[in-house]
């Protein structure tokens, strides 16, 4: 009996873990734009001459333009109410950010683990050794190398190249007590489908200004919160504590 009431404090004691993916739409209210809204940035690019393997050899400056601009912009941008009231949650459970966006504003609210699936704009890597990684804040051109004598490219997850956190994150996923998706528009994979791996009777939030594109009734547990993320984060991360914090 001393041992079961033990194994039930240690047990009310360990923190939930809270699993977040986030995308453009938490940045929004930070001034920073989306990629399929009206006004988004995929509306003024075609996507794959900035975004993929083919557009980095058809036109390199063309992709380094688009991605100095947005990092320059990260310097004038700062976290909104959305992300504070996440990096306050860690005080309550074990929160574990997955995010889609290359910006830093997770990390400057003051959460402590985010993991970037797209990869990020305030860092370069080698095109001859993926694993050559640099920290980078100003622009990047041509003729900037790393130092095996290789050009830089942007360290950003591009379309047709592979996720390398996937696996991290499906087992994030796998292992959630309560799991957050906003501000994305869950069209594009593999990142859409980590909700997937999150077990059926965990709590699901789904935050967003509009309907994503899942289908929300297909899901245990699911609320969808149409709201904007910077509104309806803190007055969610309020009630996630009054119900489920130790
Ligand atoms: N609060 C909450 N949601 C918002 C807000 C807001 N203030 N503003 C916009 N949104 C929602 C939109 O309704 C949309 O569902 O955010 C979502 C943004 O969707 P996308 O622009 O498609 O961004 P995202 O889902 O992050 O894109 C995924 O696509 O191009 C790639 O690599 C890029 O990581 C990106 C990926």
């Amino acid at each position: 009996e001393i041992f079961r009431q033990i194994s039930q404090i240690s047990l009310d004691s360990m923190r939930k873990k809270l699993v977040v993916l986030s995308g453009a739409g938490i940045s929004a209210e930070s001034g920073i734009r989306t990629f399929r809204d009206t006004g988004g940035l995929w509306e003024n690019y075609d996507i794959l001459d900035v975004a993929s393997p083919m557009g980095w050899a058809k036109n390199p400056a063309l992709v380094l333009d688009f991605y100095n601009q947005r990092r320059r912009q990260l310097f004038s941008v700062e976290p909104n109410a959305g992300h504070k009231a996440l990096a306050e949650l860690e005080k309550y459970f074990d929160v574990v950010i997955i995010t889609q966006n290359v910006d830093n504003l997770h990390e400057r609210a003051g959460s402590t683990n985010v993991l970037h699936l797209h990869g990020e704009l305030l860092k370069v890597r080698s095109t001859l050794d993926p694993n050559l990684v640099y920290h980078w804040e100003k622009d990047l051109h041509l003729g900037d190398k790393c130092e095996k004598g290789s050009q830089l490219r942007p360290h950003i997850v591009w379309f047709y190249e592979e996720v390398p956190m996937m696996e991290v994150a499906a087992i994030e996923a796998q292992t959630a007590d309560i799991f957050m998706v906003v501000g994305t528009s869950m069209v594009v994979y593999p990142a859409a489908g980590l909700i997937n791996y999150v077990a059926r009777e965990v709590p699901k939030f789904v935050i967003d200004v509009e309907q994503p594109n899942i289908n929300l009734n297909y899901y245990h547990n699911l609320t969808f919160i149409q709201e904007k993320a910077g509104v309806a984060l803190p007055k969610l991360a309020q009630k996630l504590i009054e119900t489920y914090a130790n």
